[in-house]
């Protein structure tokens, strides 16, 4: 029981790095559209994860929240938490982002997400859309060797569920259809507001 919670709490709390993806038999596709003029202070603060690309499922935990805060050297804090359905315990990691390619112009939504003090060398994070107020898309694509890769997808939301707006719906969907195996994904479930 104690090894089946660890391991689950480590793909959740790995979200945002290369692990807990779904590896597919070609390499990264490279006509991927990033978000541009990308804001990363308008985009700070909680957001909620709605959907997921997962290949492992476990009944009783879900990774639920990321907060993004401003760190003094201008990097972005982490912090991610994942929650027991059941008992309401609640994990936590604290990671650290940077822009991939700050100089960039216009600056693309890349940015480069690790865990545990380990070093910021791979852009893994990718935002594809976000209007910074009600959702975000997220794609990161590292390659398993020359034929493969490993895929992860997240949907963020500001709030535990999407308001039904037919813009965010739309363009959430453009994204899928354009670069998603939807029979992949994963929904995250939130029980309420927390
Ligand atoms: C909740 O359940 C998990 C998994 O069974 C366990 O590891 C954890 O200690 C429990 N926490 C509490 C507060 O009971
Ligand atoms: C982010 O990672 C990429 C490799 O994927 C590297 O080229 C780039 O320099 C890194 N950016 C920063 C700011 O460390």
């Amino acid at each position: 029981m104690q090894s089946v919670a660890f391991s689950v709490a480590i793909v959740c709390l790995l979200a945002g790095t290369v692990s807990g993806g779904i590896v597919f038999d070609r390499p990264c596709p490279t006509d991927i559209y990033v978000k541009e003029y990308f804001e990363v202070d308008s985009y700070l603060g909680k957001w909620y994860e709605l959907q997921r690309y997962e290949s492992v499922f476990e009944e009783n935990f879900d990774c639920v929240q990321v907060r993004y805060t401003l760190n003094d050297d201008g990097s972005v804090q982490v912090s991610n938490s994942a929650y027991n359905l059941f008992n309401g315990s609640t994990i936590n990691a604290l990671g650290r982002a940077v822009l991939s390619y700050p100089d960039e112009e216009p600056l693309q939504a890349k940015l480069n997400v690790s865990f545990f003090g380990a070093p910021n060398d791979l852009s893994n994070y990718w935002v594809l859309d976000t209007d910074y107020e009600t959702f975000s898309v997220v794609w990161n694509c590292q390659p398993v060797g020359e034929q493969q890769s490993e895929e992860s997808f997240w949907v963020l939301s500001r709030t535990p569920t999407l308001p039904a707006d037919t813009n965010v719906m739309f363009r959430i969907h453009y994204i899928m259809r354009r670069y998603i195996d939807r029979s992949l994904l994963r929904f995250t479930r939130q029980l309420d507001e927390r």
